[in-house]
């Protein structure tokens, strides 16, 4: 069971965010990831589309025998975890929990911002999430559609991604939060330009470290943890897996073996 891989899947490139926190923090382990380039973007998509997709790759990802599914998707997580639980054998686990937790350990004011798609945002996944752990707490809710294609295109350092970003942030600033969360996994590709513009007082939050030590304490819970030998990376996209490759290289700074292509089986 140890040897077997973990697998992670996103609607594109987003999800490289948590595996590269994965691979940081758990080096042994083989990791699968699954890209859906076909039906990216998720965000504005319904649930049961949503739904649909996720239980395809899930499938997927279980016929490649993996012990545990990361869905490094703020949308899905909040939109198909439950049906994704109810439906598979593997364990699974979402962003959106590690990310609420760390977010209620670290302000100081009560105020939290939740950056997300419009499916999250929809779904109020995050204010849950939060009130559970902090009743107390105001949050306010911003979906950010923009922010993906900005993300996918590499265009962070753009001067449209300010422009954007100071839109969708205003009413964050008026509403004096101290905490945000960057509900999205595309979102902390375009942190530079957040950070900017709310300031030093702000903590930005991802879930990707938060949901790294989960992994680890939940492998580790079941035995199941890898602690030898150099973790390999298998990546998978629904369509042009080379345009893939060429934007994953640059997101993670490194090469990466071929992306092979897999058509979703909807
Ligand atoms: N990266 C995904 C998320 O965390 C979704 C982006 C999208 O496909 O709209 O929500």
């Amino acid at each position: 069971m140890k040897k077997q891989p973990i697998g992670v899947f996103d609607s594109g490139l987003g999800g490289l965010t948590i595996l590269k926190a994965l691979r940081r923090q758990l080096p042994h382990e083989d990791l699968i990831y699954f890209g859906d380039t076909a039906n990216v973007p998720y965000g504005s998509k319904s649930k049961a589309a949503v739904t649909k997709f996720s239980l395809a790759i899930a499938r997927f990802l279980q016929s490649q025998g993996v012990k545990l599914i990361v869905v490094a998707c703020n949308t899905a997580s909040a939109q198909a975890l439950s049906e994704l639980h109810r439906q598979l054998d593997v364990p699974v686990m979402g962003v959106i929990e590690p990310g609420a937790q760390r977010a209620a350990a670290v302000t100081q004011n009560g105020r939290i911002a939740v950056l997300g798609t419009e499916g999250t945002v929809r779904s109020k996944a995050y204010p849950k999430a939060i009130l559970k752990r902090f009743p107390k707490a105001r949050i306010i809710q911003q979906a950010c559609p923009l922010f993906v294609p900005l993300a996918e295109e590499s265009w962070g350092k753009k001067p449209a991604a300010a422009l954007i970003a100071q839109e969708y942030l205003k009413p964050v600033q008026k509403s004096r939060a101290d905490t945000v969360i960057l509900g999205c996994t595309h979102y902390p590709l375009l942190k530079p330009v957040i950070a900017k513009i709310l300031g030093k007082g702000v903590t930005l939050v991802d879930s990707a470290n938060t949901l790294a030590d989960a992994a680890q304490l939940f492998l580790a819970g079941r035995a199941q943890l890898e602690t030898q030998g150099k973790g390999r990376v298998q990546l998978y996209a629904s369509d042009d897996p080379t345009r893939f490759k060429h934007l994953a290289e640059k997101l993670l700074g490194e090469k990466i073996g071929t992306v092979r292509l897999k058509k979703l089986d909807l």
